[in-house]
């Protein structure tokens, strides 16, 4: 019920864009900047760049897909924020939507500011999604609670950009926003199983061995993330491993 509702309402917007689309990933929750799921103009025409002008110097063209172009995927910050509770929370994202994508890799990343300077703070340990195929697919990940950077305090009002990334199997990255303005758990929009859930057909696999986690800054941002939210079971194996 709830995975064919939220396929149905995949499937619609797929068709809707099947033909333009060349990408990629959608921010469900919080709310994104805006549709980037655009492909324009021809490589030839942008001489092989990621993005260019038209030869009337008039129009930006994306001759391989918005979604490339770092950090945001071609997309402006917003003023359309969306109030994301002050000690972190859900982030609920559609990873499927493009051919090859039977393997990614996920990385969640908060850019601080109005306009942030960067989005150099990473909100979770990277973490590896399987779809069902290479085909696109439809269906929602959802992380329910999204700790901030260690660290980092915000307050009520304070402005910032999530920045969700996806790497293909490739390697190439491809990039999406959601602006947010810190709140009160209590005055932000109420997140339940309508609107963060997972998918059975998507699942999650680790891809850090923990002599990695050593490697760094990620350790200092995220272990206590990565050992209570995403990878029990894997570590739980590690260290059957490590034992034996
Ligand atoms: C912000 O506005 C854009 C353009 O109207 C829209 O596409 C986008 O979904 C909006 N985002 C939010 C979080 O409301
Ligand atoms: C487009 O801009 C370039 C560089 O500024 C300039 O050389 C060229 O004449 C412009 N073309 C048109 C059609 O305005
Ligand atoms: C947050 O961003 C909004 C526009 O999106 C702006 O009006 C507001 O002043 C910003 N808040 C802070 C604390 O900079
Ligand atoms: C990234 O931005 C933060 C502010 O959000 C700033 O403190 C930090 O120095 C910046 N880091 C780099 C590498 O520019
Ligand atoms: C889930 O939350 C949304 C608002 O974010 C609300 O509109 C909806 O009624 C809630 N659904 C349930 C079953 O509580
Ligand atoms: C989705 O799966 C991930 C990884 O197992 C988990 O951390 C998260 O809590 C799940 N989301 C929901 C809404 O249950």
């Amino acid at each position: 019920m709830k995975l064919s509702t939220s396929s149905s309402r995949w499937l619609v917007g797929a068709m809707l864009c099947i033909g333009l689309v060349n990408a990629h990933t959608v921010i469900v929750y919080p709310g994104y900047r805006g549709n980037n799921l655009h492909t324009t103009g021809t490589v030839e025409e942008a001489e092989g760049l990621g993005a260019a002008y038209t030869s009337d110097n008039e129009t930006l063209i994306y001759p391989y897909g918005m979604q490339w172009m770092y950090p945001c995927g071609g997309m402006p910050t917003s003023t359309n924020r969306t109030r994301w509770p002050i000690h972190g929370g859900a982030i609920a994202m559609q990873p499927g939507w493009f051919q090859g994508h039977s393997r990614a890799m996920m990385y969640i990343n908060l850019g601080i500011g109005t306009v942030p300077p960067n989005m150099s703070h990473p909100m979770i340990t990277p973490f590896e999604i399987v779809g069902p195929d290479n085909d696109p697919y439809p269906g929602t990940i959802c992380l329910p609670q999204v700790p901030l950077p260690a660290g980092i305090e915000f307050n009520v009002g304070d402005n910032a950009t999530i920045q969700v990334i996806e790497l293909a199997q490739h390697g190439a990255a491809l990039y999406n926003c959601a602006d947010i303005t810190f709140a009160e758990p209590e005055d932000v929009a109420e997140v339940n199983d309508t609107n963060c859930f997972n998918s059975s057909h998507i699942s999650f696999e680790t891809v850090f061995t923990t002599s990695s986690l050593e490697n760094a800054g990620l350790e200092i941002i995220t272990l206590p993330t990565f050992i209570t939210t995403i990878l029990p079971a894997f570590l739980a194996i590690a260290y059957g491993t490590l034992m034996a």
